[in-house]
């Protein structure tokens, strides 16, 4: 039997499985590592089978699984104090994914805006695949046979705050955006940006929501990117690497977006599951001021690993923290590269056609960095160019 004769077609998939993790590393049956700068896509942060989360979330696991949101179990009051305290907010909602953080964030701000219900994204952004998520996210190349999208969201170019402001009608709620723009490609709005938006937010009265799926619980080296900006959002998603591996989603938001809440509002039976919450929380106690410095540092040394070596192929590198993209130069495949680097026994992400994309375990040190490093650069130098 392959695994394609019963899975839906919707990955395609590496031909690698790994059977145990371990760190930095992951391992197939044969017990081949191989060196992990990927995480899950920016969701193992703290690495594979890290033993304090490990222990936290078994213990947990011998305790309680579920009792359902009717009635408060395992330690959500205490993720949402640790995740709304490190935030700016007031209140936390729980889901399991980053779409379901979002489509709490959609329905907060329509709920908050009374009859408002228009919401501006950024072109290139991305929010989730269902219908709600997958309609804030303004690349039609994912809309592809799946419409009519649902109504209440016009994009503008990312960066251009002058847009943002003109797409502004009577029905507009919210401004809602990546800091960085993960899956398009690690691509960074001008400075000041966030803080334009903000602004304009202010003026208008709506609300901003931070899509920090990706790009927050340490990954830049700041809690969330947006703080790198130092201003306030009014809603914020995350997901990914806030338990770890296990499935949590959270939308945290203002005091007088959730005052607007009532019972049965919203909701989701798994949401905010107490063996996801344990591990939640062990994260949250990981992450600490020295983590996050270690992550701009052993960020900028890939960096700057990368730039001194001079590696044949590359046009630009940009990041921050652990949240690194290499844009290749054009006619060379990221995905044929990522291929390679596989072969390798390296695991690394791509975006789009030409960027491979970087995100590797917090627990990463000069070893892993050099091993990437020598493994990048000996890819890099074998690869084929495709002529423009
Ligand atoms: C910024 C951002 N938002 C939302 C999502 C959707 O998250 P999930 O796949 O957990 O639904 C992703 C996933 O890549 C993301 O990068």
């Amino acid at each position: 039997m392959s695994a394609d004769d019963y899975l839906l077609n919707t990955y395609a998939r590496y031909p690698v499985e790994f059977v145990y993790g371990r760190g930095a590393y992951l391992y197939d049956a044969e017990g081949q590592d191989y060196l992990d700068f990927l995480s899950g896509i920016a969701v193992c942060n703290f690495g594979h089978q890290h033993p304090f989360i490990t222990e936290r979330t078994a213990a947990q696991l011998h305790r309680l699984w579920h009792t359902s949101n009717l009635f408060l179990s395992g330690g959500q009051a205490v993720l949402a104090k640790q995740l709304c305290e490190r935030a700016g907010c007031a209140f936390a909602f729980f889901s399991n994914s980053g779409t379901e953080a979002n489509e709490a964030a959609i329905k907060l701000a329509r709920k908050w805006g009374a009859g408002r219900y228009h919401i501006i994204t950024a072109e290139g952004g991305f929010h989730g695949r269902s219908m709600g998520s997958l309609s804030a996210t303004a690349q039609p190349k994912f809309w592809k046979g799946f419409f009519p999208m649902l109504e209440g969201f016009s994009s503008v170019p990312f960066g251009d705050t002058d847009a943002a402001e003109n797409a502004i009608r009577l029905e507009t709620v919210a401004i809602m955006i990546e800091p960085i723009q993960g899956e398009s490609g690690i691509r960074f709005p001008p400075e000041d940006y966030l803080r334009s938006l903000r602004t304009i937010c202010d003026r208008h009265d709506l609300l901003l929501i931070m899509d920090e799926v990706q790009t927050g619980m340490g990954r830049t080296g700041k809690y969330f990117a947006h703080q790198w900006s130092s201003i306030q959002p009014d809603i914020i998603t995350l997901a990914k690497g806030i338990a770890n591996g296990l499935p949590l989603g959270a939308t945290l938001c203002s005091h007088k977006v959730g005052a607007v809440i009532q019972p049965s509002d919203h909701g989701s039976t798994f949401g905010g599951n107490p063996v996801a919450v344990a591990a939640a929380v062990a994260v949250q106690e990981l992450l600490t001021e020295e983590i996050l410095d270690e992550n701009s540092m052993n960020g900028k040394r890939i960096q700057d690993g990368l730039s001194e070596l001079s590696i044949p192929g590359i046009q630009e590198i940009r990041g921050s923290g652990l949240m690194i993209g290499v844009e290749l130069e054009p006619g060379i495949s990221a995905k044929a590269v990522a291929r390679k680097l596989l072969a390798d026994h390296v695991v690394v992400g791509t975006s789009g056609e030409s960027v491979l994309r970087l995100l590797p375990p917090f627990v990463i040190t000069e070893k892993e960095i050099d091993r990437f490093l020598d493994s990048i650069y000996l890819t890099l130098c074998e690869q084929e160019r495709v002529p423009a």
